[in-house]
């Protein structure tokens, strides 16, 4: 039987392990009602958490890309077991130790080792080598060989790495305590100007109001990455704390093929709920997630799934994280009006079907008022248009060149325009019902 000890903000307050396949999670003695919970699934009012629930939060820790998971699975080295890619706990056994949020997974015999933790710094050639070994799929976290230097987990079909910045701006690998700082995502295959684009989307959304992850785009000798500062780590007197964040799969309970809410997830309601429930800010919350939701419509991100927003999770309560993982699959689509959504617009998913007044439909259902759907909608597809010179000039000031980002720009602002004529559309419709009623 594999038990391994699940740690937050460096303590332990629980341990997962296998009964007759079973996956069971326990709350070590001393943590109670008043603490803050694993998971909004796994609550401290109960000591024992049993079957899908534990193996979805474990699960939702893991990369979501089977070929990943395969490759976890089959790591040897320094003395690890190979083991089937469908055990979560065996998984996390190899590469639990810097998880999402205050999170890390150890084996019980680890948990004395993990102060001080190592930093070893990289030169620059070693991090083009491990930004080349994940892109090109040979070792999809960049690490190989080492004892548990530099292993991390995080959920995404990505590649990626997770590193440590230093005060000198150079970059380290860390193990035990020490946790990472920021994440570097190389291009997605064949989808030219991607690194850069979703740097934009992250600039575009952070100049129009949105709190949105920090990014910029590094080059690594012949690598190129996007970098996001991790907002589960925060800097305190010259140390990195871990803060407790876990996405929306994880907080409801959901597996992770479940992120699409086509494929059973949560949807924009849904989201909706848990933020009126438990949010500490339940109203700035709830209007943040619905404008982001409509950012998302109005930019073309289709990829704005469940994992794709995450919460901090306190003692009482949630706030909502960060947006991250911003992205326009508009320069890659044939017909836009095609493209789908990962939530729906009531029951619309694609770009092309969901109009204005479907947004005020369902703002009204989640107790929206009129005025506040209209700025949220109306006005922010127009701010999204108008700020779209001053993000282009963010990233030109940050060393990009205008020929990356051109394609997304533009097609940001065809999408604005065309939406810009159909709110016109709207308006006049919207004026002719209330001329009737008057
Ligand atoms: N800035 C950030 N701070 C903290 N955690 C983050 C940040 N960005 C991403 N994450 C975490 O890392 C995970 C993977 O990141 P990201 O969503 O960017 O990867 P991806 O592989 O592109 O995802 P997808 O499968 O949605 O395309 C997220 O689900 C989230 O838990
Ligand atoms: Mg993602």
């Amino acid at each position: 039987m594999v038990e391994l000890s699940v740690l937050l903000n460096g303590n332990v307050v629980g341990r997962v392990h296998e009964d007759a396949n079973r996956k069971v999670f326990e709350y070590v003695d001393g943590v109670g009602a008043g603490d803050a919970p694993l998971s909004m699934s796994l609550p401290t009012t109960q000591r024992l958490h049993t079957g899908k629930v534990v193996e979805n939060w474990l699960f939702n820790l893991l990369p979501d890309n089977t070929q990943t998971l395969q490759w976890i699975a089959n790591d040897t080295s320094n003395g690890r077991v190979r083991c089937s890619p469908a055990n979560p706990v065996r998984l996390l056994a190899k590469v639990g130790e810097d998880c999402a949020g205050a999170v890390q997974i150890v084996p019980p015999e680890r948990v004395g080792h993990l102060n001080p933790g190592t930093v070893t710094p990289l030169s620059e050639a070693e991090v083009e080598e491990r930004v080349q070994q994940a892109r090109l799929g040979r070792s999809p976290m960049g690490v190989s060989g080492e004892g548990m230097q530099g292993r991390f987990s995080l959920a995404g079909a990505q590649p990626k790495l997770a590193l440590r910045r230093l005060s000198d701006g150079g970059w380290a690998s860390v193990s035990g305590a020490e946790p990472t700082t920021h994440i570097l995502k190389p291009p997605i295959p064949d989808m030219s100007g991607q690194v850069e684009g979703e740097h934009f989307c992250l600039v575009l959304a952070r100049h129009i109001g949105l709190n949105a992850a920090e990014s910029e785009v590094l080059q690594f000798r012949a690598e190129r990455v996007i970098a996001v500062r991790r907002f589960d780590r925060e800097l305190e007197g010259g140390f990195v704390r871990r803060l407790h964040v876990e996405d929306m799969c994880q907080a409801m309970g959901y597996a992770p093929g479940q992120k699409y809410q086509n494929y059973g997830g949560p949807g924009i309601s849904d989201i909706m709920t848990m933020l009126s429930l438990h949010s500490l800010d339940k109203e700035n919350d709830r209007r943040a997630f619905f404008k982001a939701c409509v950012f998302n419509w109005v930019i073309g991100g289709t990829d704005a799934h469940a994992k794709n927003f995450s919460v901090y999770v306190g003692h009482n309560g949630l706030a909502l994280a960060p947006l991250y993982d911003l992205n326009t699959a508009l320069p890659y689509v044939d017909h836009i009006a095609g493209a789908t959504m990962s939530m729906s617009v009531g029951k619309r998913y694609k770009l092309g079907e969901i109009q204005f007044r479907h947004w005020f439909e369902l703002g009204k259902t989640l107790g929206f008022s009129e005025d506040f759907i209209h700025d949220m909608t109306v006005m922010l597809m127009a701010s999204t248009g108008i700020m779209l010179p001053m993000a282009i000039q963010t990233c030109l000031d940050g060393g990009i060149a205008f020929e990356s980002i051109s394609a997304t720009a533009r097609a940001i602002l065809r999408r604005v325009e065309s939406l810009s004529e159909a709110a016109m559309e709207y308006k006049y419709a919207a004026d002719v019902q209330v001329a009737k009623i008057r």
